[in-house]
């Protein structure tokens, strides 16, 4: 492949373990051209000829190059109502098995949206949990966190295109969407109905945690730990393990599981836990 700034096996390998070191995250060899695409925008950016000199760069330890080569390693995928079947669970069955099934009338109902990306998945949790008519004198919290802080800040903005919000019902929609006009034409933004109760946080899943991740009653931590080797998965879930008050809820992305990770859960349904120690 012709590529316009050398890039060698040596600065891929720095990278990767830079990669692994700081974000959890475990980059396949495979990976070196989706990694050479994303950081050839910051180099030329940055006027700098090769990877060495960026490589150079984050050795010295600058913040800001640190932040920007954190959000490039990282996937933000996300849609709101992401596997749908999470939401019908917390529709339909959340207060069979939840935390209100144990104290028939909790005060705040504590989530987290652990790896939050844009923010659609821990709004799709809101908007899901305000029609649980168990939950109706319940405060609902919603903890909203990331790592990437051009995703989170996305989040916290919630404004989308209106395209985000196809599949979800009108009703939906104009219940807790504000619509655009004028240059904001073809936005969505969210309603600070629903806005208020989430808060957001730049957190890094595997750094320190501060005093505000703790004492959830539901985690949804979905397709984060399938960038992650086993060692980081099985720190990632004792951590969540240690924050969630029983009989908290995991759920986790459609294609990870728990299996050979953790004993502290049992499993309820699809990619769902329920934490048992
Ligand atoms: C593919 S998105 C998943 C978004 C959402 N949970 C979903 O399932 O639709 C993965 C998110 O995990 C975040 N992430 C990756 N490593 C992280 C870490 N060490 N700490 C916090 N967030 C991390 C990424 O920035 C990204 O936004």
């Amino acid at each position: 492949m012709d590529r316009e700034f050398k890039f060698t096996d040596e600065d891929f390998a720095w990278l990767r373990k830079l990669a692994l070191e700081r974000v959890g995250i475990s980059l396949a060899e495979s990976k070196m051209d989706m990694i050479y695409n994303r950081l050839a925008r910051r180099i030329r950016r940055l006027g700098l000829g090769d990877f060495a000199s960026y490589v150079m760069l984050l050795k010295r330890g600058d913040e800001e190059e640190l932040e920007q080569f954190t959000n490039a390693v990282t996937t933000n995928l996300t849609r709101f109502f992401r596997e749908p079947h999470h939401f019908t669970f917390l529709r339909n069955e959340f207060s069979r098995v939840g935390p209100e099934a144990e104290a028939k009338s909790p005060r705040v109902l504590r989530v987290w949206s652990a790896g939050c990306s844009s923010g659609e998945e821990a709004y799709s949790i809101a908007m899901t949990l305000h029609d649980v008519p168990a939950l109706r004198s319940t405060q609902i919290h919603v903890v909203a966190s990331d790592i990437d802080s051009a995703a989170l800040a996305r989040a916290e903005a919630g404004a989308y295109p209106i395209q985000a919000l196809e599949g979800i019902d009108y009703a939906m929609q104009k219940r807790w969407f504000l619509r655009g006009r004028g240059q904001n034409d073809g936005l969505v933004k969210v309603k600070s109905d629903l806005s208020d109760c989430l808060s957001f946080v730049q957190h890094n899943l595997v750094g320190a945690w501060p005093d505000e991740i703790a004492a959830f009653n539901v985690v949804f931590c979905r397709n984060v730990m399938i960038y992650f080797d086993k060692t980081h998965q099985q720190r990632l879930i004792e951590r969540i393990a240690e924050c969630l008050v029983p009989p908290g809820l995991l759920f986790i992305g459609h294609s990870e599981s728990l299996y050979g990770i953790s004993s502290r859960f049992e499993l309820l349904g699809q990619t769902l836990y329920r934490k048992i120690a």
